[in-house]
């Protein structure tokens, strides 16, 4: 145990740095009684921290037991390489990582996995599953197609709905495993409460969005602790209008419904529709965030970086080191 006896000054492990008082003097001479205090306090200190430190090694069995009791989510993602690609995932994965008991299941769109994505995953620390499937040439959104001229990340959800349902075939009580799927795209950004809401989602869970379809926010309207219509800008009556952020579904339903998925030649906005459809009806859909009453996720978009610069100092041969990972 350190004490001041000697005139010692906190190094910087120490817990609790010293309080200037002992630096501006040497008082191992004196050993005022103001120093004897000081010594006092840190030795309870040490004490009180010794019995954390027991208390804390004995939680991580509690920590996996009441772990091991609660649904896996399982998060579908689809990327695709672009210069924010590595932002954005580092921002989904760092609020991930704040998540227990999830599993991520990133979907590249590409022919084969990226250097960038496997390194990435490999360096996250979370639990995931890394899957690669290209959209389809005529399905891909052309240079200077608007964004939502087609819908994007169909194959990608599909490609992550098939490897969880391979993957559960064959294992015991797969028909009964407790679990959630929810589809976060990368540029999104959302709230820790948010996967809490959904984890006992019994067949398909429902919440409002915010920042989107040009609204501040898009709901279900729930009255009596029903769904009874949804509060959006644009078309209200399609089956099922909400963004792919605002629900999640059960791994149960998704695994006995083996045909469900998203298709990719669906009108716009109805991609959604197209999954949920076969799934559930409206009255049987279960209202999260207080009664959809609570924004917990955001339709943020990631402006792309402008590159004139960079462009320009290429051709004079001056560019960014291209082996530098951005
Ligand atoms: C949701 O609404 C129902 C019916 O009005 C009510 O019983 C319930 O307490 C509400 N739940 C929350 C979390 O506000």
């Amino acid at each position: 145990m350190k004490t001041l006896k000697t005139g010692s000054i906190a190094s910087p492990q120490d817990p609790i740095a010293l309080s200037p008082v002992s630096q501006r003097c040497d008082c191992s001479e004196h050993d005022m009684p103001k120093d004897r205090t000081i010594s006092r306090l840190r030795g309870e200190l040490h004490r009180l921290q010794e019995q954390m430190r027991k208390a804390e090694a004995s939680k991580p069995l509690q920590k996996t037991l009441a772990k091991a009791a609660q649904p896996t989510i399982y998060v579908i993602t689809p990327t695709y390489a672009r210069l924010v690609q590595k932002a954005e995932l580092t921002r989904l994965a760092q609020t991930f990582l704040h998540v227990p008991q999830l599993h991520w299941i990133v979907v590249e769109d590409s022919p084969h996995k990226t250097p960038l994505v496997t390194a990435f995953l490999a360096s996250s620390g979370l639990a995931y599953t890394h899957l690669h499937t290209p959209t389809p040439r005529d399905r891909k959104l052309q240079e200077g197609d608007p964004s939502w001229l087609k819908p994007r990340g169909a194959e990608q959800r599909n490609e992550g709905l098939r490897w969880l349902r391979e993957d559960r075939r064959g294992q015991p009580g797969a028909d009964t495993q407790l679990g959630v799927i929810y589809f976060a795209d990368d540029d999104n950004t959302y709230s820790l409460q948010l996967f809490e809401e959904m984890r006992d989602t019994q067949r398909v869970s429902v919440w409002p969005v915010g920042l989107v379809g040009g609204m501040r926010y898009e709901r279900p309207v729930v009255e009596g602790g029903r769904v009874v219509r949804f509060h959006t800008g644009w078309r209200p009556s399609r089956p099922f209008p909400l963004d792919m952020a605002g629900f999640a579904v059960s791994l149960k339903l998704v695994i006995a419904n083996q045909d469900a998925c998203f298709d990719g030649d669906a009108p716009m906005g109805f991609l959604e529709s197209s999954f949920l459809q076969g799934l559930v009806t409206m009255d049987e859909l279960e209202p999260k965030a207080d009664n959809c009453t609570k924004v917990l996720v955001w339709h943020t978009r990631t402006e792309k970086p402008k590159m004139k610069r960079e462009e320009a100092l290429q051709k004079q041969g001056l560019g960014s080191d291209t082996a530098v990972e951005v």
